[in-house]
């Protein structure tokens, strides 16, 4: 069969794929294809792996429904329209789990980073404003004991959880759509409203995914009902929040701090205020840009389009719906 990879991932998952017999194309201009790009590629192949970058919406579903299986190298797929590709009988896989540790280093790095103003002070020594000790300077917050909210306790958020917990014995809060008691056992963590959410965490660290409910929740009315002390983390989709109001929200110190994995719109312009904020850190969607867990995703994503085109069931399926009629 052929497989289009829409950009290149690590060696691993291409040479498990060639292995099974399949013949591999990967794209390798170093920028993401525009859609119709893409589309000329798929047409042309019997399977795709893609980006949470690329567009797989209805009219490239519709233009594509040859395909046996699209394999996306990433948890979130928000970028797939999933209802249509369950229309079509096209199965969806993903790459959950192998990533949450690395995401939720860079929510906790992010945090404290924040907390320190760390990315700030780094800018201003490399422009020579290192003098002398000042009792009163470039004094953070600390995190010991406080309350972590957790706003989507799945794989990714229970992560983070247990770093907090373990490093600063903080009060974990969180607020999901179901109970996880499974977290609640482990962390003593207490599920709780949204609105409680807001007023009482100190940090406040999104892993929600991105859908109709989730979008742009995190916006001027949320950030009035936080704490004037608090920091907001966001290492899941930039659109979970509406970036104007936070900026509004750090500028009229209505909250600290933020730390932000995730941006809207991605690339950040230059000229995004919150780059020149003492209290800010960003970094550019790096969440599972490690060595270990870019293989673990090549190799998930690539065992995905296996199953996909053997025609049986896998377990890192989206939609498992299209095999049960
Ligand atoms: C994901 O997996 O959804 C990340 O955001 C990209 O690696």
């Amino acid at each position: 069969m052929k497989i289009f990879i829409s950009r290149d991932i690590p060696i691993l998952g291409i040479e498990l794929l060639r292995k099974e017999g399949h013949d591999v194309t990967v794209y390798q201009v170093d920028r993401p294809l525009t859609q119709p790009e893409l589309m000329e590629n798929a047409k042309q192949h019997d399977a795709l792996l893609c980006m949470f970058s690329d567009k797989i919406d209805k009219v490239f579903l519709n233009e594509c429904k040859h395909l046996k299986v699209i394999s996306q190298y990433a948890v979130g797929y928000d970028n797939i329209d999933i209802a249509e590709a369950t229309r079509l009988r096209i199965p969806v896989g993903y790459t959950p789990d192998v990533l949450s540790e690395a995401t939720a280093d860079v929510a906790f790095l992010l945090m404290l980073a924040a907390s320190r103003k760390a990315f700030h002070l780094h800018k201003t020594i490399a422009r020579g404003e290192w003098t002398f000790f000042r009792p009163k300077a470039n004094l953070g917050i600390e995190l010991k004991c406080k309350t972590l909210g957790i706003f989507g306790l799945g794989r990714i958020g229970v992560e983070m959880a247990k770093r907090c917990k373990g490093a600063y014995q903080m009060n974990i809060l969180y607020c999901n759509r179901s109970r996880n008691p499974a977290a609640e056992e482990l962390l003593l963590a207490h599920k709780v409203e949204f609105n409680e959410l807001l007023e009482q965490s100190d940090v406040l660290s999104v892993h929600c995914s991105l859908n109709e409910a989730t979008k742009g929740i995190f916006n001027k009315n949320a950030f009035h009902n936080m704490k004037r002390t608090a920091i907001f983390i966001n290492t899941a989709r930039g659109l979970v929040h509406n970036e104007k109001d936070l900026i509004d929200a750090l500028n009229e110190r209505v909250i600290w701090g933020a730390g932000l994995d995730v941006t809207d719109p991605e690339p950040m312009k230059t000229t995004n205020p919150l780059l020149s904020m003492e209290n800010v850190a960003v970094l550019p969607h790096i969440g599972s840009s490690t060595i270990e867990t870019r293989n673990a995703m090549a190799r998930l994503s690539a065992e995905n389009i296996i199953h996909g085109l053997r025609g049986v069931r896998f377990p890192n399926v989206v939609n498992p719906e299209i095999y049960s009629c």
